[in-house]
């Protein structure tokens, strides 16, 4: 611990925790200086969380726009895979932007829908009963939505389902696939083994948790929470 002299004689004391130490100031130069720690503190957690959201958008954006541009080169209408990947950088920018505190308000159906749109065209069924609102900013939910559906169709599934349930002030959306299962190191058509992680900090950004889970009738269930918060 270490204190500082009371710079005016008064009597009084007061101790900022940072950096794992405690500082015990006194006096009324204590406490000016106990407002600027405090200050500087809240200004070097501001600054972690821009970073964090700027180091989220460089790798969502090398990550899941990487993919569409991979599918121009297959496409036979390039223009329009072209205008959905600039769509998807604009949905990161927004989705990193966002976090807990502004609230958000997603429409699952609409989400499933974008995030089924955003992959083109795929060999698999897309299926949904989502309705109502989820405590995630829309742009969150598509990128985790689309990381998922991108999954399931990874894991060969031909019928993927999507759907939600509340739990008190929990929203829980379930996306179930018919593909291969956990733990298929040969059938399961692995990329770069970031998507899931980069989905995780993202919905912890909004409070939620993520999850995946084996079926009991083959394939995966993916399990994302999401808890209302009192504003
Ligand atoms: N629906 C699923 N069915 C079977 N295995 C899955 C499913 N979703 C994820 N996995 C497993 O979890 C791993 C991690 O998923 P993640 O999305 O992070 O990586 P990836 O899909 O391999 O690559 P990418 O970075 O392109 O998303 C996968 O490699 C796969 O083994
Ligand atoms: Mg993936």
């Amino acid at each position: 611990m270490s204190t500082t002299a009371a710079k005016d004689g008064t009597e009084g004391y007061y101790t900022v925790w940072g950096e794992g130490r405690d500082v015990t100031f006194s006096g009324r130069q204590g406490v000016h200086d106990r407002l600027a720690a405090e200050q500087l503190a809240e200004h070097a957690a501001r600054l972690a969380r821009k970073n964090e959201a700027l180091e989220d958008f460089a790798a969502l954006v090398a990550h899941d726009v990487k993919s569409s541009l991979l599918s121009v080169l297959m496409s036979d209408e390039p223009r329009k895979v072209l205008t959905r990947a600039l769509e998807i950088v604009d949905s990161i920018l927004a989705a990193t932007r966002a976090d807990r505190a502004d609230g958000g308000a997603a429409q699952g159906a609409d989400c499933v829908r974008q995030a089924a749109a955003d992959l083109g065209d795929i060999h698999a069924e897309v299926i949904t009963t989502v309705t109502g609102e989820f405590p995630i900013s829309p742009a969150a939910l598509r990128i985790v939505l689309r990381n998922l559906l991108a999954n399931a169709v990874a894991a060969g599934a031909g019928r993927i389902f999507v759907s939600a349930v509340a739990r008190g002030d929990r929203r829980v959306l379930v996306v179930d696939d018919d593909g291969v299962g956990l733990g298929s190191t040969d059938r399961y058509a692995t990329g770069g083994h970031l998507g899931l992680s980069l989905c995780r900090r993202l919905v912890a950004r909004f409070g939620g948790v993520l999850e995946l889970k084996p079926r009991a009738s083959g394939g995966t269930r993916a399990v994302l929470v999401l808890t209302q918060v009192d504003r």
